[in-house]
Formats: structure tokens, C-alpha cells, sequence
């Protein structure tokens, strides 16, 4: 039988943290033996919110290639490419907006709550929205079918994207005929990975990640500050860990004494110090073998380059494919 195939997308504004491997690029990693995988640095996504820092996402690309790769990505079986070097992407975008309002657009959840974000942040009325934001659904569901995309792994918050795809090319069909596979979402257990300070999400802009490239001194200053339970004044008050972020990373990264730290914790033989000691000790073992398949591929930045050559090239190929239907489809293959 045939592998399906599976497409997801990441947007390269900086390094990847606990967050996205828990959360997502590990459950990548044991997809890619299952499926035929492609992942994408959306670096055309990234732009939508950047345009006004283009060196940002140009910075980020090949860092964010080199973390995919040392957590496991294989290039052998995933098909890790670059959304810029691929404008049949760009064409199908320009295809797709004829079937979409703009209405719809304005009502999609996932867009709704961005706006709302965005006028916190800014503090303006929506003259700050602009085209190329509210469309980046439309974008995205270019993304995932232009290589047929048949199962998308993506958080909860992405799966209005996933139905507004699904819309897209059910429309698509209706109109032009039977041409394109409609996507389904691929949700995973893990969702949202919390921060060190309680959070009910690491992000780069809380400021509470912990970094996959984090050397050790890092690693040991930011569980150092970790929230714990904040009714535990002195080292053997008995504690609660189910409110404790150190005992939340513990339980994360399978600390194999985890029910030792819990009971002595419960029971008041354990202080806070010792046992942040124990995390960060098991923290920086847990990051060893990336930190050192880090550290190979930025000496090596050729096998970087050449990987993302490869994958974008594989990626182009089955994109042209797409783009020969479609065009056929919506009568525009003149010289066929
Ligand atoms: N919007 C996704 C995110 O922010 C990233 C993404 C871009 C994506 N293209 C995609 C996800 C295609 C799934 C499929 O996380
Ligand atoms: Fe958290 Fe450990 Fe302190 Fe318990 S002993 S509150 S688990 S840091």
C-alpha cells in the first residue's frame, strides 16, 4: 500500500524550544518512518508578520533547519524544504483567493483571535491588518495541497486553518472538477507545553522557554528560577509537585525516579534546591545528544545548505505535478 502523505509547516522566527519539540517536532519524528513526510520552513508565513524584518526570518531559516535536524528529522525520509523556493505555492495562493470571501476569512477562529492579539499589542482599530495576514489561511491550504497533503499535524489552534483548507478545496472541486485531495487535521496527544513560570505556554515572548540549543549555564539559571509551590516556604514544608513547573519538567523528560521526587516531595524530605538540582542535571543529559547533532551541523553548514537543496528540489517536483492539474483544471494549460 501506498504512504500517505503528511505535511505540516513551521515558521522560522527563531530557535525551537521544549514547547515545539514536545508539543510537536517529536511527534514528527515518529511520523516520518509511517508517512511520506514534508515539512516546511514557512518562511513566506513568517513574512506575514514580519515583513517589516525580512533579516529575522532569513537569520532563522537554516537555524531552524539545523534544530529539525538534530532532533531527528531524517532527510532521507522527510522532505524538508524552503516555501519561498517553491512559487507554484505563490500561484495556487493566487488561484485559491477566488474562492474564498473575505467575510469568511474575518470569521475564521484562528484569524479572529491573531487580530485580537495584534490590536493588544498595537492598539489599533484594523487598519493594521493587512492582505497579506488576513489571507494567509488561503496561503496555507495552498501550502498543505500543493503536495497533496492527506494528514496535517498541527496544534488545536490550527485546526479552523485545517477546515477552511478543506473548504477551499471542496469549492475547488465543485467548480473546476474533481482535482484536489481534501486534507485531514492530525492532532497529537501533547498539546501546550507550559512554561517555566507557570505559563500555560512556553513561548519566545514570554520569555519562560527553555531552548534546545540552551548550553548548560542557561539551563541551570532558568530552572534555577522556576515557579514552584509557592505555599513551601522552608526546605521540608511538604509540598504540592501537581502545581510545581520543576516537577512538571520532570515528569516531561520521564525522570525515571519521578516517584521518589513526588512522594518526597508530598512528604516533606525533599528541598526545592536539591531537586531543581536533580532536573537540571537530567535537563542537560536529555539535551546532550542535540546539542552535540547541533553542533555538527552548524560546522558543517554545507550539509545544511545541500539538505535544504535536495528537499526543495524533491518538494518543487511534486509541486509542478499538482500545478500541471490545476491548471488544467481551470483551463489555463494553453499549450498543452
Ligand atoms: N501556521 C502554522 C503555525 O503557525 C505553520 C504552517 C505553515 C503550517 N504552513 C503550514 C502548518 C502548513 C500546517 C500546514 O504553526
Ligand atoms: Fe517542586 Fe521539587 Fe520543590 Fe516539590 S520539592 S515543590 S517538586 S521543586
Amino acid at each position: 500500500m501506498e504512504k500517505k502523505n503528511i505535511l505540516t509547516g513551521i515558521r522560522p522566527t527563531g530557535r525551537l524550544h521544549l514547547g515545539h519539540y514536545f508539543g510537536a517536532t517529536r511527534n514528527w519524528v515518529a511520523l516520518q518512518d509511517k508517512y511520506n513526510t514534508y515539512i516546511e520552513i514557512a518562511d513566506v508565513q513568517a513574512l506575514t508578520d514580519n515583513f517589516d524584518n525580512p533579516e529575522k526570518v532569513r537569520k532563522s531559516v537554516k537555524k531552524l533547519a539545523i534544530d529539525l535536524l538534530s532532533v531527528g528529522l531524517d532527510p532521507e525520509k522527510a522532505t524538508i524544504y524552503i516555501q519561498s523556493m517553491i512559487p507554484e505555492i505563490a500561484e495556487l495562493t493566487v488561484y485559491y483567493s477566488n474562492l474564498v470571501t473575505i467575510a469568511r476569512l474575518e470569521r475564521n477562529p484562528t484569524v479572529k483571535t491573531e487580530i485580537k492579539q495584534k490590536k493588544e499589542l498595537f492598539g489599533d482599530k484594523g487598519e493594521g491588518i493587512t492582505y497579506g495576514f488576513l489571507g494567509y489561511p488561503v496561503s496555507q491550504a495552498a501550502d498543505i495541497t500543493a503536495f497533496d497533503g492527506e494528514l496535517v499535524p498541527v496544534g488545536e489552534d490550527q485546526l479552523p486553518l485545517i477546515e477552511q483548507c478543506r473548504e477551499i478545496v471542496r469549492k475547488f472541486n465543485n467548480i473546476y472538477g474533481q482535482t484536489l485531495k481534501e486534507p485531514d487535521a492530525y492532532l497529537s496527544e501533547t498539546k501546550r507545553i507550559k512554561g517555566l513560570d507557570g505559563n500555560e505556554k512556553m513561548g519566545k515572548s514570554l520569555g519562560n522557554a527553555i531552548y534546545l540549543c540552551d548550553d548548560e549555564e542557561t539551563v541551570r539559571q532558568k530552572i534555577m528560577s522556576a515557579i514552584t509551590d509557592p505555599n513551601k516556604i522552608k526546605k521540608d514544608d511538604p509540598a504540592n509537585p501537581d502545581i510545581c513547573m520543576v516537577y512538571y519538567y520532570h515528569k516531561l523528560i520521564k525522570n525515571d525516579n519521578l516517584e521518589t521526587v513526588c512522594q518526597e516531595c508530598k512528604n516533606g524530605t525533599r528541598g526545592c534546591v536539591n531537586c531543581k538540582k536533580e532536573l537540571i542535571a537530567k535537563m542537560n543529559e536529555f539535551l546532550k545528544p542535540v546539542h552535540e547533532k547541533i553542533n555538527y551541523y552548524e560546522t558543517h553548514p554545507e550539509i545544511v545548505d545541500n539538505i535544504l537543496r535536495d528537499g526543495t528540489a524533491r518538494a518543487k517536483k511534486r509541486a509542478e505535478e499538482t500545478m500541471k492539474k490545476v491548471r488544467k483544471s481551470l483551463n489555463i494549460d494553453y499549450f498543452e
